[in-house]
Formats: structure tokens, C-alpha cells, sequence
């Protein structure tokens, strides 16, 4: 369901592979995504993480309808939540986490993009969240994360009207940090998750995990931001990034 694949440069490509659904998140995705980003935030071979969809169509086009037909207020509550653990988990992935939107990003989907920290669509992507259409509301973080990607207007435009966003007007809003032709999808987000993984491995942790407490009455974030920043300072990474660059040549970081 997951494909689950690494390169020399450190880089992880998961593969949601439930294509014939178009990768409608079922509660056996929802579990192999879970597994695969525990297995990931261990793997000491990954450096970088980028989050696709199997074939042309969809990146993910949703929960799985199938599943909300037998749901009450109680195990409705549950199926959000459970939604939510795993896409927290994706969110606090200390490396980073980019989605290659490569098609329809509807509902679940939409909200899979939002959880992961950078987003990149091919030029035939498609955003929605179109959850009214069916008498629900998001339920896997979408009412929370998008207004803080796009602003309170522009995600309510999405969320009542429930209408298709094309990946120009993702750009444009903010939704996604840039748009590519189809074809150059994977490379692009490669080299992006490969400038990131030649950083200093515990700087971008700290960057994610300070960034994170956005979320945070500022004063407490600020603290945070403090205490992260001494952190970074305490690393052998520092001495030898600062040491680089004052003898002009390139950082060897070790992630200590
Ligand atoms: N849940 C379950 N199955 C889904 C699904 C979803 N979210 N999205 C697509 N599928 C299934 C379809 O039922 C179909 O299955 P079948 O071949 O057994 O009939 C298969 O995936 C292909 O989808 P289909 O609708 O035939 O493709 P399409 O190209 O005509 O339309 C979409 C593509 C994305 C526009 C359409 O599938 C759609 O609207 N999906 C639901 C999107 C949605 O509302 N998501 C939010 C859920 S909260």
C-alpha cells in the first residue's frame, strides 16, 4: 500500500500505492502511512522524506466514503482522531516532509498535503476540500491547518463552497510552495529535499520543531524558539559550520 524506497542521497520516496481507488486513504492506507513514517523517523539511511501518489490521476482523493455510511457521533469522533494521530505524526516528523502533489488532492488528501511541511504540485494537480458536498466537514486537521497555509478567506472559500482549486491558484494563494510540469514532479522535489538533507541535520529538526510552536501564544513560542536556538548553538555542527565558513570551504555536518 505503501511503497517505501531510499536512494544513495538519503532521500525516502513513499509511494501511496492504492491506485485503483485512487488512493482513497482506507484504514489499511491510513495504517501502512502511520508504519512507514515510524519506520522513517528511526532509519538513520533517511535524510529527507518525499510523500507521493501512485499513477497519473491522484495524489489522494480522499478518505475512504466507503467507511462514513456505518458512522455515528461517537466512532465519527473516533475515525477523525484517528486521522488526525497520524497525520500529527507527519506534521512532528523532525526531517522534512515534502508532497509531490501529482493530481487530485481532494478532502483527505488536500488535508495529507497540509500535514507535510512543503508542498509541490505538477501543473495538473487539483486541491478541494469537498467534504460539504457530502453533509461533513474535514475531520483529519484540514478546519485547523489550512487557514494558517492560505488565511481564514481563502479556506473557507474551500471548505463551504467545497469547488476545485487548480494548481495556479494553489500557487497563488499559497497553498503549495511552487508548481512544475508533470514530468519534472519527482526531480523537483528531490532536489529540494536533497538541498534540505546537505543542511545540518539537528538545525532543520530544530527549525520544524520551532516552527511548530507558531501554533502558541507568541510570548510561549518565542521561549521555545530561545530555548531551540541554545540547543543548536550546543552542537558540534555549529562549531563546524561557523569553522567552514570562516576557512572558506564547504561544512561536513554529522548530525551532532
Ligand atoms: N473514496 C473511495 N473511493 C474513491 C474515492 C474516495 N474518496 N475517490 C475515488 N474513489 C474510487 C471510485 O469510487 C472509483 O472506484 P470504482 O472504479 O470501483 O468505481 C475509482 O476510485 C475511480 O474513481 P472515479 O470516480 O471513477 O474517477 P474519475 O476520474 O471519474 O473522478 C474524482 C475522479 C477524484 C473527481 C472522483 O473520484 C471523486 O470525486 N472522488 C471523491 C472525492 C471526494 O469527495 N473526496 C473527499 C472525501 S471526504
Amino acid at each position: 500500500m505503501i511503497r517505501y524506497e531510499t536512494d544513495a542521497d538519503g532521500i525516502l520516496l513513499l509511494t501511496i500505492d492504492h491506485a485503483d481507488k485512487l488512493n482513497a486513504l482506507s484504514a489499511e492506507v491510513m495504517q501502512a502511512l502511520d508504519d512507514a513514517f515510524a519506520r522513517a523517523e528511526t532509519d538513520d539511511a533517511v535524510k529527507a522524506i518525499v510523500l507521493t501518489g501512485a499513477g497519473e490521476k491522484a495524489f489522494v482523493a480522499g478518505a475512504d466514503i466507503g467507511q462514513f455510511t456505518s458512522l455515528d457521533a461517537q466512532t465519527g469522533e473516533a475515525f477523525a482522531l484517528r486521522g488526525q494521530a497520524v497525520f500529527g505524526r507527519i506534521e512532528r516528523m523532525p526531517k522534512v516532509v515534502i508532497a509531490a502533489v501529482n493530481g487530485f488532492a481532494l478532502g483527505g488528501g488536500c488535508e495529507l498535503a497540509l500535514a507535510c511541511h512543503l508542498r509541490i504540485a505538477s501543473e495538473n494537480a487539483v486541491f478541494g476540500q469537498p467534504e460539504v458536498n457530502l453533509g461533513l466537514i474535514p475531520g483529519y486537521g484540514g478546519t485547523q491547518r489550512l487557514p494558517k497555509v492560505v488565511g481564514r478567506g481563502a479556506a473557507l472559500e474551500m471548505i463551504l463552497t467545497g469547488d476545485r482549486v487548480s494548481a495556479q491558484r494553489a500557487y497563488e494563494i499559497g497553498l503549495v510552495n511552487r508548481v512544475v510540469p508533470r514530468e519534472a514532479l519527482l526531480d523537483e522535489a528531490h532536489r529540494m529535499a536533497k538541498t534540505i538533507a546537505s543542511k545540518a541535520p539537528l538545525a532543520v529538526a530544530y527549525a520544524l520543531r520551532a516552527t511548530l510552536a507558531a501554533d502558541l501564544p507568541q510570548a510561549a513560542g518565542m521561549a521555545h524558539e530561545a530555548a531551540l536556538f541554545g540547543l543548536s548553538t550546543a552542537t558540534e555542527d555549529l562549531k563546524e559550520g561557523a569553522s567552514a565558513f570562516l576557512e572558506k570551504r564547504p561544512a561536513v555536518f554529522k548530525g551532532r
